[in-house]
């Protein structure tokens, strides 16, 4: 029997999105550098204060405050309430606006044609119906408005290292178990057959993965599980880079035609 997804983890971890101690800090110290300047580049130079952004799976809104960062109109949601409520508080405490609002990726709580950027990275594994959510992402971009995604590809490297490294082997695991499951993760062809389906225009796709060579990962792995690092450290050093290799995880983005 296949493995269920455990989505529960935002619920029971929600106070711990920004807390260098959690396993989910690595999404800010290891991989948001990378999406940051992926998503800015994919705006090419359209970046103002008026651009609309959704930030779909927005969790405890490691991205969400960074589109804040340069959009006075940036929401998010979320299917964990509690993992909002840490996004509203930290939000509140950095000063920025952000509408943050409980919904599905499944079932947008927003208008045809409202956003110029929307954003969905580390979600697209999660969700119940991929297919579902790309037609909603689909619906709610403005015409020439630009969809930002990152994801997990499904091959032996992406189970080796999410899987069995991340979650299973006791030696290496850091991370909770279900966090992942193998059999969720997205083939580039995939997704690629869903975006043209929708009739998205992809505009590239690009492999992305730790810096450090898998010697070298489980060198840090060890440092980690030693308490030696903490979270934040170990996706500070093995930050995520582009690179042409999907076999782990791949990042792209889409324009709606106008
Ligand atoms: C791995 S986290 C990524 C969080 C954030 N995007 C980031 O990268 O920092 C996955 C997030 O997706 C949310 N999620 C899972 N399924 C969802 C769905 N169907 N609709 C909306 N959010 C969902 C989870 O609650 C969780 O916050």
């Amino acid at each position: 029997m296949k493995p269920e997804i455990n989505n529960d983890i935002y619920n029971q971890l929600a106070n711990d999105w920004w807390d260098p101690s959690s396993f989910l800090n690595i999404l800010e110290t290891g991989l948001q550098p990378l999406r940051e300047n992926y998503i800015r580049e994919s705006l090419k130079g359209a970046i103002s204060p008026e651009v609309k952004c959704l930030d779909i799976g927005c969790g405890g809104g490691i991205i969400t405050e960074d589109l804040a960062k340069f959009s006075d109109h940036v929401n998010g949601i979320d299917l964990s309430q509690a993992s909002l409520n840490t996004a509203k508080q930290h939000a509140q405490e950095a000063g920025l606006s952000i509408n943050y609002q409980h919904a599905a990726a499944e079932s947008l709580p927003f208008k045809d044609n409202t956003f110029d950027l929307v954003t969905c990275c580390d979600v697209l594994e999660h969700v119940d119906d991929l297919g579902l959510v790309i037609t909603e992402i689909n619906r709610v971009l403005k015409p020439g408005g630009t969809f930002v995604f990152d994801t997990i590809n499904r091959t032996l490297m992406s189970y080796l290292s999410v899987i069995w490294v991340a979650q299973d082997f006791p030696p290496t695991r850091f991370a909770p178990k279900n966090a992942h499951v193998w059999h969720k993760f997205i083939t580039p062809k995939e997704l690629q057959t869903l975006l043209l389906d929708s009739q998205l225009d992809i505009k590239e796709i690009q492999g992305m993965g730790p810096s450090k060579n898998p010697l070298m990962m489980l060198w840090y792995i060890f440092r980690l599980k030693q308490k030696k690092i903490d979270f934040a450290e170990f996706g500070d050093i093995t930050q995520f880079r582009l690179m042409q290799s999907m076999a782990i995880s791949y990042i792209g983005h889409c324009t709606k035609p106008r």
